[in-house]
């Protein structure tokens, strides 16, 4: 049997490849602190669960939902969008419902670009841009993304043969994984180079909500013109521990969210009416439980960045996000990096290398475990290392 062209160019899921390892360690009872994949491991706060306890129960969330989604929850998210951000969408055109914004960045591919043309994504970036560009038989263009420059995109190196053929940029801040953010001029700059060039604009907003030390992200939708090129992508999974429930929404350019729309039309039924309505009342709800979230991982982060740099692992105070973005010892790839501490110290983290070329020299360290579990995990780290 032969499989499509793409799948061929097709790198393994990252983090499915890890899943795998750290089975077959568990299944001989090692056992094994996982700060690769970012879930995380608090619960969906209770006024959140109750209330799709109720949805569950009432007969006519049992029937397809409405394809954009709800009109309710498009509406709470609109409001969401002016609350948080000043920000005006109309919940009948400019949202559509999304099954997690996994799926949606995937098919926002199968919307705009055609076999042979360019998405640019970041070169340090959520695997899922370039992955998405991949399966509609799509060439990636990675735009350089250096530390010394804040992690931010440089949109100004793309050649022009690359421009001319390129329908999408994606650009993700607070960034998964260097945990970097991006000030209102970067914005403004990246939505100009993509009205003059012609280029949709995604932006990545899955982190917004998990800032540190009173930072809060903004969204692009509040820069001037922003509505004429870009479509925002949100997620519940991050802001209110809700990974497994798959629901996020995207909004901005009508065009945009349209077309996203008749290529999920065509391919998923929507999400579940009942979590749409959870997903709602998280929305409309009480957000100390974002401020306790934040309180936690800021917790965490300054418990591990203060143990890293005690056993000289170079990285950054994240302002934002739940990464630490690390950098690794000489004489080692990311990935046999990663696989020392696996295979000698049963600690998980995400090699660098599976974000895009220049995460090459990181790894990525998730706060989604525990403080004793993280402590612990620079402890065998440390004898690993040697250190
Ligand atoms: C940058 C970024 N975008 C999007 C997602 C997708 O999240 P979900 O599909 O759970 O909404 C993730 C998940 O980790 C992410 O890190």
């Amino acid at each position: 049997m032969k499989t499509a062209e793409c799948l061929n160019h097709m790198a393994p899921y990252l983090f499915a490849q890890i899943d795998k390892k750290r089975d077959a360690l568990k299944a001989k009872g090692v056992d094994v602190i996982s700060l690769g994949i970012g879930d995380p491991d608090m619960p969906t706060p209770t006024h959140i669960v109750d209330a799709m306890a109720e949805a569950i129960r009432k007969p006519s969330n049992h029937q397809y939902p409405d394809y954009a989604g709800a009109i309710e929850y498009r509406t709470a998210c609109s409001n969401y969008m002016k609350k948080r951000f000043g920000v005006e969408v109309d919940p009948e055109t400019e949202v559509l419902a999304c099954i997690g914004s996994k799926e949606a960045i995937a098919h926002l591919h199968t919307a705009f670009v055609n076999p042979g043309d360019y998405v640019l994504a970041p070169s340090i970036g959520y695997p899922v841009y370039s992955g998405g560009a991949t399966l509609q038989s799509a060439h990636t263009y990675f735009m350089p993304m250096k530390e010394e420059n804040g992690f931010l995109a440089d949109f100004s190196a793309i050649p022009e043969d690359v421009l001319s053929r390129a329908k999408i940029m994606f650009l993700g801040y607070p960034n998964n994984p260097t945990g970097a953010v991006a000030d209102e001029a970067y914005f403004d700059k990246a939505i100009a180079f993509c009205i003059e060039h012609d280029i949709l604009l995604a932006h990545d907003n899955a982190y917004c909500e998990i800032g540190f030390d009173g930072y809060r992200a903004p969204s692009i939708l509040e820069r001037p013109h922003a509505k004429e090129c870009c479509i925002e992508f949100f997620s519940l999974s991050k802001a209110y521990n809700m990974t497994g429930w798959r629901i996020g929404w995207a909004c901005g350019n009508e065009i945009a969210v349209q077309a996203l729309g008749t290529v999920k039309n065509n391919l998923d039924s929507g999400q579940f009416n009942a979590i749409q309505e959870a997903a709602t009342a998280a929305l409309e709800g009480p957000q100390d439980c974002i401020a306790d979230m934040c309180a936690l991982y800021q917790r965490r982060r300054d418990l591990i960045v203060d143990a890293l740099h005690a056993i000289g692992v170079e990285c950054k105070m994240p302002q934002a996000t739940i990464y630490v973005w690390a950098k690794i010892p000489e004489g080692f790839t990311s990935e046999e990096f990663a696989t020392k501490l696996l295979e000698e110290a049963h600690v998980i983290v995400t090699p660098g290398s599976g974000y895009g070329p220049e995460g090459e020299g990181y790894i990525r360290i998730s706060l989604t475990t525990p403080d004793d579990r993280l402590l612990e995990a620079v402890k065998r780290m440390k004898e690993s290392m040697g250190r």
